[in-house]
């Protein structure tokens, strides 16, 4: 039995639904322990691309069973879209396949509407946000006020808890953000037909996990967005809702601490975040403009063009201890190809100090300047390329960089998003 954590290091989209789905054939079991459809996992199977937002990246593997865990907030009617247009494929054709935590907070038509208003009200100061809902719905969750999927099943209490919430809801679209109401009438009625529709996934997910560890079976948690995107750990107020380190998984998806085995950290071969926020590297010339081009970056989720820069050692190392990596993997080196050079930032200047370490505030953060290391390119198309070895030689010493400077070993690159365009120079499933 191994189990083995997959988390983004930087600000998110670093390539997690392609390592998920390349490792998922090792794995029984693909588990999603935080966050939402703010989330885009996309997939390259044989040509054909699929983007995931809730339904883990296992399920393009036959063999493995998905979870939703408790963690997780789902709006129901994009698993339900999600879910459908899988089974149209012929790819889920047994719902056993996916398997949905009845604790999961329900993302509601007031949670997005809210998202949405606020962001607008905000201005200049908005997040950035996905417009998903998520915020909102983490927030009733702490406040224990939260819809959950099991309630969906329990039609008494159900009409209850929408009423009892939409008065407030309602309150705050209307009253503070003019916007139109919530109908709670046409809520109920839309929720009970989702009770019924996903009632075939609904599951006790904790249990499933719990008997997969138990049969000596390997795991493979799946997390969404990325370290500096985390409720705490990350650039706030410019993050996400939830806690989206390694850690996180174990209230996420009930396992405890003991039980975890490797984490890996998943990083582009260079730097990119979508949405507002301090960014150290971010190259807003014609390099970020390179980059985006040829690294097609542009959000799985939203469509936005991604802000590009330079890989950031400072960043890795910063999630290589918050998350506790046991390994890397390094994504779309092929993006890199044909740079007459390339810049890793080693330490920042901050109001003129030198710091090998991520500051502490956002304030130092917005004023970090980044220091770089250069390293001469190379010209190689490098997508075939699938033993470390037959990678052009300034290649592999930019990945050995990478590894002294964050001090983890890298054991997977990515050199194109196709399922195979993979080098594995270590397994992160151990040996059974
Ligand atoms: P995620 O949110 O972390 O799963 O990442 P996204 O799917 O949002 O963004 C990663 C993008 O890069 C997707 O379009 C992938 O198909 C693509 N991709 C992943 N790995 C590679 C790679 O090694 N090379 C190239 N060129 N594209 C990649
Ligand atoms: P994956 O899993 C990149 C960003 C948004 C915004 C901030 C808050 O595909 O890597 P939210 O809607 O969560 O309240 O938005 O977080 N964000 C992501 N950026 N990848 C993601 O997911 C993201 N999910 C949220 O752009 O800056
Ligand atoms: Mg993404």
């Amino acid at each position: 039995m191994s189990t083995v954590v997959a988390v983004g290091a930087q600000w998110g989209d670093e390539g997690k639904g392609k390592i998920v789905d390349w490792l998922s054939p090792q794995a029984q079991l693909v588990v999603r322990y935080h966050g939402g459809n703010n989330a885009g996992h996309t997939v390259v199977v044989e040509g054909e691309q699929t983007i995931l937002h809730v339904t883990p990246a296992g399920i393009l593997n036959p063999d493995t069973v998905n979870l939703i865990g408790p963690g997780v907030v789902v709006d129901p009617v994009v698993l339900l879209g999600e879910l459908d247009k899988l089974k149209q494929r012929g790819i889920l054709r047994d719902p056993a396949r996916v398997r949905l935590s009845g604790r999961a907070h329900l993302i509601l038509p007031w949670h997005t509407a809210l998202d949405k208003a606020r962001e607008e009200a905000a201005r200049g100061r908005a997040i950035g946000t996905t417009g998903r809902g998520i915020g909102p719905t983490y927030e009733d969750k702490v406040a224990r006020r939260g819809i959950r999927v099991a309630d969906l099943l329990q039609p008494k209490d159900l009409r209850a808890a929408i009423d009892r919430v939409a008065k407030l809801k309602n309150f705050e679209l209307v009253e503070f953000y003019s916007w139109d109401p919530i109908d709670p009438d046409a809520l109920y009625e839309q929720a009970l037909e989702w009770g019924r529709q996903l009632e075939p996934y609904i599951d006790h997910t904790e249990r499933v996990l719990e008997r997969a560890l138990r049969e000596g079976k390997n795991v493979l948690f799946e997390g969404a967005q990325g370290t500096f995107l985390d409720i705490d750990h990350g650039t706030y107020p410019y993050v996400t809702s939830s806690n989206c380190v390694a850690g996180a998984v174990c209230a996420g998806a009930g396992i405890g601490p003991t039980r975890i085995d490797c984490v890996i950290g998943i990083s582009k071969a260079y730097t990119t975040r979508v949405g507002g926020g301090p960014f150290p590297t971010e190259e807003t010339g014609e390099l970020g403009e390179r980059l985006r081009q040829a690294g097609a970056e542009f959000g799985a989720t939203t469509g936005r063009p991604r802000r590009c820069g330079w890989l950031d050692a400072v960043v890795l190392r910063e999630a290589a201890t918050v998350n506790g990596l046991t390994q890397l993997a390094i994504n779309k080196l092929d993006v890199l190809s044909g740079m007459p050079e390339i810049k890793i930032a080693t330490a920042y200047r901050v109001k003129g100090k030198l710091t090998q370490e991520f500051p502490m505030t956002l304030g130092e953060v917005e004023q970090a300047e980044p220091v770089y290391e250069t390293y001469p390119g190379w010209e190689e198309n490098i997508t075939d390329c699938r033993r470390f070895e037959d990678l052009p030689d300034n290649a592999r010493s930019y990945i050995e960089r990478i590894e002294s400077l964050v001090d983890v070993p890298v054991a997977l690159i990515s050199v194109g998003a196709a399922r195979d365009a993979t080098i594995t120079r270590a397994e992160p499933f151990a040996p059974r």
